[in-house]
């Protein structure tokens, strides 16, 4: 087997955590019998200070060519003066995923026991570990909802969050079809008490349900989500939400299981790829751009390395390759192994570098 990866390692940390994720993905070819061939291309920042566009149309035309893309971080201070269209964020990140047509995005915020002490919450709490999946729809609602404007006199602004039952339909798939793989417990996120896309979002998910006769289907206002996120997680297996909505709850998710640095994230574009695997996706640690700990061998490079693992599993369908680097992680953890994001005070951090290294040492082991 032959795979065309493309890497977009972006700003700030991301050409760090990128070359790790990247490290593990050539470890895990060696190991499991197939061949890589990566291109990386330009993107965010550094693709507008090279080439004048946070997204070159090349970078968009090599992605369509790839099986499977890995990307880092977009976006730094310096950036964020520019006309939106120009900004790494909404000049290349949404663009992208936009374009690319992957509407579901799976965050899985998963505890590694090695790391209950530094997670947000009480160790009662976590004692029994924590594994919870975020369904983000990713392509929709109020990020791309038209009109969305400054008026006139620049004294009143609007974003407009609209869904259409297909977009909700699909995702709700994917949150089904993923729940259906795991604890088949499904909560669907929502403000169905206030926004009229959230009534037509309980209502497709009602409709849906008895073509998923094994999952548990539950709903959940957003704001009462927030808070049991941090109450009380183990309830959740898999959240289904908008885009905005899995935006902010995944962020929080994350903060659970001890760390930004941990999170992985899988951008697809097809309901059913959650289940199958061999369909391309997008690939990103959860983390940002992290401007102030750029270049300095200080970054976490475990959500890239876990990212990569995910694109292993869901585009190039080598799940036990995927294994091998989780199973890598999770040693590499329980042996003490700590980036300055997860070291506990007093204890000592790895860098970057010596913490992807750990990790591809004990792929070779496993
Ligand atoms: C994320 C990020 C992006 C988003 C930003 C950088 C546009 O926060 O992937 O969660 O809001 O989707
Ligand atoms: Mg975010």
């Amino acid at each position: 087997m032959h795979y065309h990866i493309v890497l977009l390692p972006g700003d700030g940390i991301g050409p760090e955590v990128t070359a790790a994720g990247a490290q593990a993905l050539e470890k895990a070819a060696q190991m499991h019998g197939f061949a890589l061939h990566t291109e990386t291309a330009l993107i965010g920042g550094c693709a507008y200070d090279a080439a004048g566009h946070p997204l070159p149309p090349e970078t968009l035309a090599l992605c369509r060519t790839a099986d499977a893309v890995l990307l880092g971080a977009v976006g730094g201070p310096q950036y964020d003066t520019l006309p939106a269209h120009l900004r790494p964020e909404a000049g290349a990140l949404l663009p992208l995923r936009k374009e690319l047509g992957l509407f579901a995005n799976l965050r899985p915020a998963r505890l590694f026991p090695a790391l209950a002490a530094v997670s947000a919450l009480r160790p009662e709490i976590t004692a029994q570990g924590l594994d919870l999946l975020v369904v983000r729809e990713l392509t929709g609602g109020i990020y791309f909802g038209q009109p969305k404007a400054r008026s006139a006199n620049g004294e009143s602004a609007t974003d407009t969050c609209t869904y259409s039952r297909t977009e909700i339909e699909r995702i709700l798939h994917t949150g089904f079809q993923a729940a259906q793989k795991r604890a088949k417990r499904l909560c669907s996120v929502d403000k169905a008490n206030v926004l009229e896309t959230s009534r037509l979002w309980r209502e497709t998910a009602v409709k849906l349900a008895p073509q998923y006769p094994g999952v548990e289907l539950s709903h959940m206002l957003v704001d009462n989500c927030a808070m049991q996120l941090v109450r009380d997680p183990r309830q959740f297996d898999v959240i289904v939400t908008e885009n905005m909505f899995g935006d902010i709850l995944s962020d929080e998710a994350s903060m659970l299981t001890g760390s930004l640095g941990m999170l992985p994230s899988a951008s697809l574009g097809s309901h059913s790829a959650a289940a199958a695997g061999g369909v391309f996706g997008l690939y990103e640690p959860v983390h940002g751009s992290a401007p102030d700990i750029a270049g300095k061998n200080a970054a976490n490079p475990l959500a890239a390395i876990l990212s990569a693992a995910m694109l292993l599993r869901h585009s190039l369908a080598q799940p036990a390759a995927a294994d091998c680097v989780e199973k890598a992680v999770a040693q590499a953890l329980h042996d003490g192994l700590r980036t300055a994001d997860i070291a506990e005070a007093g204890t000592k951090a790895l860098g970057t570098r010596e913490m992807t290294e750990a990790v591809l040492q004990r792929m070779q082991a496993a």
